[in-house]
C-alpha cells in the first residue's frame, strides 16, 4: 500500500489518499481536436486518486494548441514544440517519434493514451510500442475505407489500431469496423466520443460568445483537410463566396493556422462584405458561434460531431467520411467537394426553412457525455487488475 504522492498540489485531488499505487498514465496530444477530445479523460483522472497522468503536447500546433488546453482546464507538462512551418508528414513523424521516446523512457508509464489519427497520435502508440508500453486508442475504428481519403488519417488510424492494446470506440459501427480487422474481445469497448464530454462541459459554463457579426442566416465554415487543399479547396472558397453573393446570410470563417489553408481560401474570400474572416476561435467562442448558426459547412471531423448534438443541419465538404451516424439520423449531407453541388445544396437549405428544421433536430449519435468515464473504468481494470473489483464495467 502506498501514500499516493501529490504530483501537482494545485488540483483538486483527495490528498493523503492510501490505495494501490495510481496508475501512471502518459497522454499524448497535439493538435486542437487531440486536446478536445482527450480533455475530459486528463479532467477525469486529474480528479481521481487512482490516477498518474502526465500531459505531453507534441507541439504538432504551436498556436492553436496552448490557448485550447487552457479553456479546457488541462496543464501540458511537458511540450516537445516540433511544429515547424509547413511540417511535411515524414519528418514531423520522425521529430516526433524521436522526442516521444527520451519523454517515455523517463516517464515510463503504465500506459500510453492516443487519441483518434493524427500524426502525433500515430508516433505516440509507435514509440510506445517501441518502448513496450501498451496503448489505448481513443476514438478507435473510424474507418472509410479509403487509405488516401482522409490522408493520412485513414492510414494512422488502422496502424494505431495494429498497435493498441485498448480499443475504445465512440460508436457501435466503429467497434464493427475493429471486428471485421481481426480486432475483438474485452479490450474493445464501445463509449461514445469524448468530443460529447467536452461540448457538454463546455456550454454547462456559459463562457464564450458567437463571432457572427449580424443576425440573419448564420453560415459557419471551417476548411483544413490536406486532401482539400490547393485546387479543391480554391474551389470550395468560390463555392462559399457565391453564398455570400446571395447577400442574405452571413458567412463566418474562423481560419485555420495552415498557411495552405490561408492561400486556397483567402485570394477568392478576404474583403466581401458577406464574409466574416478571423483566427482560429477558442473552444468556448467556437462552440458558442456553432450554438447560435443556422447552417455548417464543413470538412472537420470534430465538427461533424458537435453540430448534430446542438441541432444544426451539416453540410459536409468531402468525398467519404468516416463518421456517417450523423448521415443516418438525417442532421448531416456528404455533399462532396464539387463547387456548384455545394453551393446547391447550401443555397437549397437556406431557401427552405422548413428542409432546413427537418435536419435541424438534436441528436447524439456520437455519444451521451459520459465517454471518458467509461475509459477510465474499462482502462482501470485494464492496468490495475487486482483492484478491478472497485470498478464495475460499464455499458
Ligand atoms: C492536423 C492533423 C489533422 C487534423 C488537424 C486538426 C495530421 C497529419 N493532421 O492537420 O488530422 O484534422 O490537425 O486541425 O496529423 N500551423 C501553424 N500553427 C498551428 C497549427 C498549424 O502555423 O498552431 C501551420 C504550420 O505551418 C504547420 C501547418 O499549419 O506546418 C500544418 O499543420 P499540421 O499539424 O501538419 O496539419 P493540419 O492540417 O493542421
Ligand atoms: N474548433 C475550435 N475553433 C475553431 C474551429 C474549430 O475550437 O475556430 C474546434 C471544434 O469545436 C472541433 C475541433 O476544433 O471540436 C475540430 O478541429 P479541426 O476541425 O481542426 O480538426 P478535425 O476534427 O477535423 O480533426
Amino acid at each position: 500500500m502506498a501514500v499516493l504522492p501529490q504530483r501537482d498540489p494545485a488540483r483538486n485531488r483527495p490528498r493523503n489518499v492510501v490505495t494501490e499505487p495510481p496508475v501512471r498514465a502518459v497522454i499524448v496530444l497535439g493538435t486542437r481536436p487531440e486536446a478536445i477530445k482527450l480533455a475530459p479523460v486528463v479532467r477525469a483522472m486529474d480528479a481521481s486518486p487512482l490516477w498518474e497522468p502526465f500531459v505531453v503536447s507534441s507541439g504538432q500546433h504551436r498556436e492553436m494548441l496552448a490557448p485550447m488546453l487552457a479553456a479546457l482546464d488541462v496543464k501540458a507538462h511537458t511540450d516537445l514544440a516540433v511544429m515547424r512551418d509547413r511540417q511535411r508528414l515524414s519528418s514531423l513523424t520522425g521529430r516526433l517519434v524521436t522526442a516521444l521516446d527520451v519523454t517515455l523512457r523517463a516517464e515510463r508509464p503504465d500506459v500510453v493514451v492516443v487519441q483518434g489519427d493524427t500524426t502525433t497520435a500515430l508516433c505516440g502508440a509507435l514509440a510506445a510500442s517501441y518502448e513496450q508500453i501498451p496503448v489505448a486508442h481513443v476514438e478507435a475504428g473510424l474507418r472509410t475505407g479509403n487509405l488516401y481519403n482522409p490522408f493520412p488519417e485513414e492510414l494512422n488510424r488502422r496502424l494505431i489500431a495494429r498497435i493498441a492494446r485498448w480499443h475504445f470506440a465512440p460508436t457501435e459501427s466503429a467497434a464493427a469496423h475493429l471486428r471485421a480487422e481481426g480486432i475483438a474481445g474485452p479490450d474493445v469497448r464501445t463509449t461514445g466520443n469524448t468530443v460529447i464530454d467536452n461540448l457538454h462541459w463546455m456550454l454547462r459554463q456559459g463562457r464564450g460568445e458567437a463571432a457572427f457579426r449580424t443576425a440573419g442566416k448564420r453560415v459557419l465554415v471551417t476548411l483544413h483537410r490536406r486532401e482539400n487543399q490547393g485546387s479543391g479547396m480554391r474551389g470550395l472558397a468560390g463555392a462559399v463566396r457565391r453564398l455570400a453573393d446571395r447577400g442574405d446570410c452571413e458567412v463566418l470563417l474562423p481560419l485555420h493556422k495552415s498557411p495552405a489553408v490561408r492561400e486556397a481560401l483567402l485570394p477568392g474570400l478576404s474583403g466581401h462584405p458577406g464574409v466574416t474572416i478571423c483566427e482560429p476561435l477558442g473552444y468556448p467562442d467556437f462552440t458558442a458561434t456553432l450554438a447560435a448558426c443556422d447552417l455548417v459547412l464543413t470538412d472537420s471531423g470534430g465538427v461533424q460531431e458537435e453540430a448534430p448534438s446542438l441541432g444544426k443541419p451539416v453540410l459536409v465538404l468531402r468525398t467519404t467520411t468516416e463518421r456517417p451516424e450523423a448521415i443516418d439520423a438525417g442532421v448531416a449531407r456528404l455533399v462532396g467537394t464539387d463547387p456548384g453541388e455545394v453551393y446547391a445544396a447550401a443555397s437549397r437549405l437556406l431557401d427552405d426553412p422548413a428542409e432546413r428544421d427537418r435536419m435541424a433536430r438534436a441528436v447524439n449519435p456520437f455519444g451521451d457525455g459520459r465517454a471518458a468515464e467509461r475509459i477510465l473504468a474499462a482502462l482501470v481494470r485494464g492496468c490495475l487488475r487486482p483492484d478491478a473489483a472497485r470498478f464495475p464495467a460499464r455499458d
